[in-house]
């Protein structure tokens, strides 16, 4: 096992509100040391999240800056507070069980929320320090062995793990807040009709997968900008595609069927029901009525924010929710505002994850889903270099895949 070094490179942010990404500044550091309670872990890779560009550009009070930043990683236990060569920590789940967990050294562990780069140095380093009662074990099941060698002869090497440090750093904040918007904050049953607006983002396109393959979603829509971007929903496994005009809305098309959703009659299920669904519209023009298909939604996933809010509400049918969890249109407000704008019955929450939801979700399944490519979780992967041009894409736009700093090998 390599030692410890003494130095280590580091993102530093000097000051916030600085609007140019110049203000990450790569530089060698004493490697911290764990106080009690705390892991040293070797940083094996990191996501990128718009709540670090947030925290950069000064939008995020309450800071003292010099600060790394950098809200999750995945990484090896390499150190414990003087004295421990292990750590135990007490989780409680419910109000009866409490679960344990011990780290031990080279435990392979991922981490995200707990005042990570914020209120502690960030994971935007190669060694951080992090409260084990944060932490959660990675269990990468072993490949089947093709070594038919008996014991007494020489072993070969074990295998390569079957997933990418890349795939495995983008998973704790990207899982943790789609399960979590989608189980608590929506509160999603099977059977449901979904929209994802924004689907094309990192976690609206993880979204689409697990309400079709985890949460029983009846019918998932999605929406982007960009027409290039209609295949890649679609084969996340969105039923319906809805192109977001410059006004930000697609109620119109919502309601009457129209736009893109055309997209649905390619697609296996999206072809029978499309075969239904003109049988039925024949039947009512026989008896006179509209020829719209209503393709109203029973609950949206809201990731863009203000600018599409409103129009989200209105995709719904009556009962429907809309949950607030992104703000991708550079607005935090919504602007001459008033209740009587919500549509009718339609109801408004909002998510925000935190460490629980980071210990309520599934975990281990959800890795498993994503080792075993039931999950398909598509990466960008930078070094620690390309920091300042990994958040000048983000401030751009970003989507299409999880941006991740690879820094070593599981
Ligand atoms: N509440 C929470 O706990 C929590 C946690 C994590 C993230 N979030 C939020 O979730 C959202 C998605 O995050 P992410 O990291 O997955 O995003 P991402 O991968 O960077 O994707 C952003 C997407 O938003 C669209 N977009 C970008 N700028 C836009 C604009 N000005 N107007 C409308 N659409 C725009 C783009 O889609 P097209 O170009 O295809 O239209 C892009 O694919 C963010 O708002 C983030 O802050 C919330």
């Amino acid at each position: 096992m390599p030692s410890t070094p003494s130095t280590a490179r580091a993102i530093i942010t000097h000051s916030p509100g600085i609007p140019s990404p110049s203000t990450l500044s790569l530089e060698s550091i004493p490697v911290p040391v764990p106080k009690a309670g705390q892991v040293l872990l070797r940083v094996l890779g990191f996501g990128i999240n718009r709540a670090e560009m947030y925290t950069r550009q000064g939008l995020s009070p309450g800071l003292s800056f010099p600060l790394t930043l950098g809200i999750e990683c995945v990484g090896r236990v390499v150190g414990f507070a003087p004295n421990d060569d292990a750590i135990t920590t007490a989780t409680t789940k419910t109000t009866k069980t409490t679960k344990t967990k011990q780290f031990r050294h080279n435990d392979l562990v991922a981490t995200c929320m707990g005042g990570l780069g914020r209120q502690i140095p960030g994971s935007y380093q190669e060694y951080t320090c992090v409260p084990a009662a944060n932490l959660r074990h990675i269990h990468i099941p072993t490949p089947p062995s093709t070594n038919n060698a008996s014991p007494l002869q020489t072993q070969r090497p074990s295998p390569p793990p079957q997933i990418s440090t890349a795939v495995l750093a983008a998973l704790p904040e990207m899982l943790q807040t789609t399960w979590g918007a989608l189980a608590s904050g929506l509160a999603v049953v099977p059977h449901e009709s979904v929209l994802v607006r924004g689907g094309t983002s990192s976690i609206g396109l993880c979204a689409i997968q697990l309400l079709k393959k985890k949460f029983g979603a009846s019918r998932v829509g999605a929406t982007t900008r960009s027409a290039d971007r209609v295949e890649m929903l679609r084969a996340a496994g969105a039923d319906v595609v809805f192109i977001d005009g410059e006004d930000g809305k697609i109620a119109g098309q919502v309601m009457a069927g129209s736009g893109a959703a055309v997209h649905a009659r390619d697609s296996k299920e999206g072809s029978a029901k499309q075969k239904r669904k003109e049988k039925e519209k024949e039947e009512s023009k026989h008896e006179g009525e509209a020829e719209q298909q209503d393709l109203r939604f029973d609950k949206c996933l809201e990731l863009i924010g203000t600018t599409t809010f409103l129009d989200s509400a209105a995709c719904l049918k009556p009962g429907g929710t809309v949950c607030m969890v992104g703000m991708q249109g550079g607005q935090w407000e919504l602007t001459n505002f008033s209740p009587f704008m919500i549509p009718n019955r339609v109801r408004v929450c909002a998510y925000g994850g935190s460490t629980q939801d980071f210990f309520a979700m599934p975990w281990d399944e959800l890795v498993l889903d994503v080792i075993e490519r039931r999950i398909v979780v598509p990466v960008r992967e930078y070094a620690m270099e390309d920091i300042q041009k990994v958040h000048e894409i983000m401030e751009a736009g970003g989507g299409g895949a999880k941006m991740v700093v690879v820094l070593g090998e599981l």
